[in-house]
């Protein structure tokens, strides 16, 4: 069966913290307002690294760490062109009641105007967004991180087929049927 660029699962691998901010950045020439990005993974696995990542491709010199405690922190940044994109970067390892994030103002974020990054993503499942890239960091060795990426969602195919014909961001087609 013929199997379309758009619903492939990619692979990309890291051998180290610089590696894994590399492709983050490669992944900054593509986003756009209201894009969301799962990163799922264990403990240590490098989520906050690729945000990290992320923010300093946008321009935003701040210290970015895990905001663990406040759910959420939002940075102004700047996209590929130099036109003003919000950073919000959420973690929701520490969140008890998913409905605590109405509270935070979770989904108007995520439809706002900037491009949203969310730690442990899948915990909640009524949190799903409807559409978004989904990127899970295995650990394999002390500096070495497999990513396994695929899109949930019209918008998230394209950013997905966008982004995996960047030479930078080395994103290889898995040949694995169920990665996840
Ligand atoms: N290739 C790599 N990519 C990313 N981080 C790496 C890599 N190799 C080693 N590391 C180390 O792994 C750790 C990743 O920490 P980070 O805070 O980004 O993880 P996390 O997935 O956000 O964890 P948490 O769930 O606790 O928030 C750091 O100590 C970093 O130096
Ligand atoms: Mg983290």
């Amino acid at each position: 069966m013929h199997i379309m660029d758009s619903e492939r699962t990619y692979i990309a691998h890291s051998h180290s913290v610089e590696d894994t901010q590399r492709l983050a950045a490669s992944l900054v020439r593509y986003v756009q307002a209201q894009d969301v990005v799962l990163l799922d993974g264990d403990l240590g696995a490098g989520k906050t690294h690729f945000v990290q990542g992320i923010a300093h491709a946008m321009g935003i010199h701040d210290e970015v760490t895990s905001p663990t405690f406040t759910i959420l922190l939002s940075y102004p940044g700047i996209d590929h062109n130099g036109a003003s994109l919000t950073l919000n970067h959420f973690d929701l390892y520490r969140l008890d009641d998913p409905a605590d994030l109405d509270d935070i103002g979770y989904w108007e974020t995520l439809e706002g105007p900037g491009v949203s990054f969310i730690e442990w993503g899948h915990k909640f499942a009524s949190c799903l967004p409807f559409d978004y890239l989904d990127i899970s960091i295995d650990v394999i060795g002390e500096d070495d991180r497999v990513f396994t990426i695929c899109a949930c969602g019209d918008r998230a195919r394209r950013l997905l087929a966008a982004w995996a014909q960047d030479e930078e961001a080395r994103l290889t087609p898995s040949t694995s049927k169920n990665v996840r």
